[in-house]
């Protein structure tokens, strides 16, 4: 185990910078997952760490060793990719061993790290067997303990369970997770799936164009997103962004939303920013999650920061658990995460309930947080 820290990094291919200025620190035992649109610089970030490419500028540290120009196989780390990369004329035993035994560990030693780890992967019975011979979630498996014999300070993950089918990538998910408990080694964990970032990593660098956008916790970046793209990029089905102004009722700002013709309700804006007055004339954005939105029923009485809003359905999708309702809201399709008990079927009119406590606010434009 041992902590990471990268400063100031950046990586230029030729005249092209796909890093800009990196600045991560993790302590270890952290599960960091890297997540950002494909082409942002996460397998570059991941391969400087390995140090398989070299840094155009700034330091990495591991633990207190300056690595920065320190060779791969001296860094004390392990990666597992999304192409397996096992030997394909070595059974399962020796793609796991093959790495310890080029590090001269004594036979004995190796045949009980080998058992060891197949036993926490659950792969004992295929000891004997070729790749070729693999499920794709086995290959994957074996991918893994070759990494775990090797008990490095750090394992690299890219993008490990890309190559799954849905049911399995979830299961592998959870194995990942409950191997990082068991074992507790720092992981550095690299993927475009933004459930596969909030579900495993203990904090999250949202990644765009070669900057990081946003570093911290899943409920961090999940309730507070410090801007439009970190916003869209985590939560599915995604936050609904309702464009709006300032407005003022009763001597109060606040933002009017409308619905059809002369539905509206006002949200105080006072719950949403600290300075109200100085979003006169701007163009704003409303960020609600689809479940800050919900269905109120006959009679409920709907206090601050509760909002009540009659709405026409447009679209019904029942998920199983919620059921998804789709709307229009300041004219822009809004989605909306309701009790399947509680959705109407299209064409017709439904109170909602939005819950403003969470909702977030951004300046069209420049597409940053107003806090
Ligand atoms: N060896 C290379 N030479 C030139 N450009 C590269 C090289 N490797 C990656 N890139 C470019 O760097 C950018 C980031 O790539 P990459 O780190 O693979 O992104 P990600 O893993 O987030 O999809 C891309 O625009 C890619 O084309
Ligand atoms: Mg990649």
């Amino acid at each position: 185990m041992a902590s990471l820290s990268i400063e100031n990094v950046k990586k230029q291919f030729g005249k092209t910078v796909v890093l800009r200025d990196i600045c991560l620190d993790i302590t270890h035992g952290e599960f960091l997952v890297l997540v950002g649109p494909s082409g942002c610089g996460k397998s570059t970030l991941l391969n400087l760490i390995a140090g398989l490419e070299t840094i155009s500028d700034g330091v990495i540290r591991i633990g207190e060793k300056d690595v920065t120009h320190v060779p791969p196989k001296d860094r004390d780390i392990a990666m597992v990719f999304q192409s397996y990369a096992l030997y394909p004329n070595m059974n399962v035993r020796k793609n796991i061993s093959f790495g310890l035994e080029t590090r001269k560990m004594a036979r004995p030693e190796i045949k009980k790290q080998v058992e060891k780890v197949a036993a926490m992967l659950q792969i004992e019975d295929l000891l004997d067997r070729k790749p070729a011979q693999l499920s794709g979630g086995q290959r994957q498996r074996v991918a893994m303990g070759r990494a775990l014999a090797r008990e490095p300070a750090i394992f690299l993950f890219d993008e490990p369970l890309s190559n799954l089918d849905a049911k399995l990538r979830v299961d592998m998910r959870t194995e990942i997770k409950l191997l990082h408990q068991k074992v507790g080694t720092t992981i550095v964990y690299v993927t475009h799936d933004q459930i596969e970032a909030m579900t495993l990593a203990d904090r999250i660098a949202v990644m765009k164009d070669g900057v990081i956008q946003q570093f911290g916790s899943p409920r961090e970046i999940y309730d507070n997103p410090s801007s439009m793209f970190v916003a869209g990029f985590i939560g599915s089905p995604a936050m609904n962004f309702i464009p709006c102004e300032l407005g003022e009722e009763d001597g109060e700002y606040g933002i009017l939303l409308t619905a059809g013709q002369d539905e509206t309700c006002f949200i105080p804006a006072g719950g949403l920013c600290r300075n109200p007055g100085d979003l006169a004339g701007k163009s704003l954005v409303l960020g609600l999650r689809p479940e800050q939105i919900g269905a109120a029923l006959p009679g409920d009485q709907i206090l601050p920061p509760m909002s009540r809003l009659t709405c026409r359905v447009d679209v019904v999708e029942p998920t199983g658990p919620d059921t998804l309702v789709f709307t229009r809201i300041n004219r822009v399709k809004t989605t909306c995460r309701i009790h399947p008990d509680r959705a109407v079927a299209p064409g017709q009119t439904m109170d909602l309930t939005l819950d403003t406590s969470k909702a977030v606010l951004f300046d069209s434009a420049a597409g940053t947080r107003i806090q």
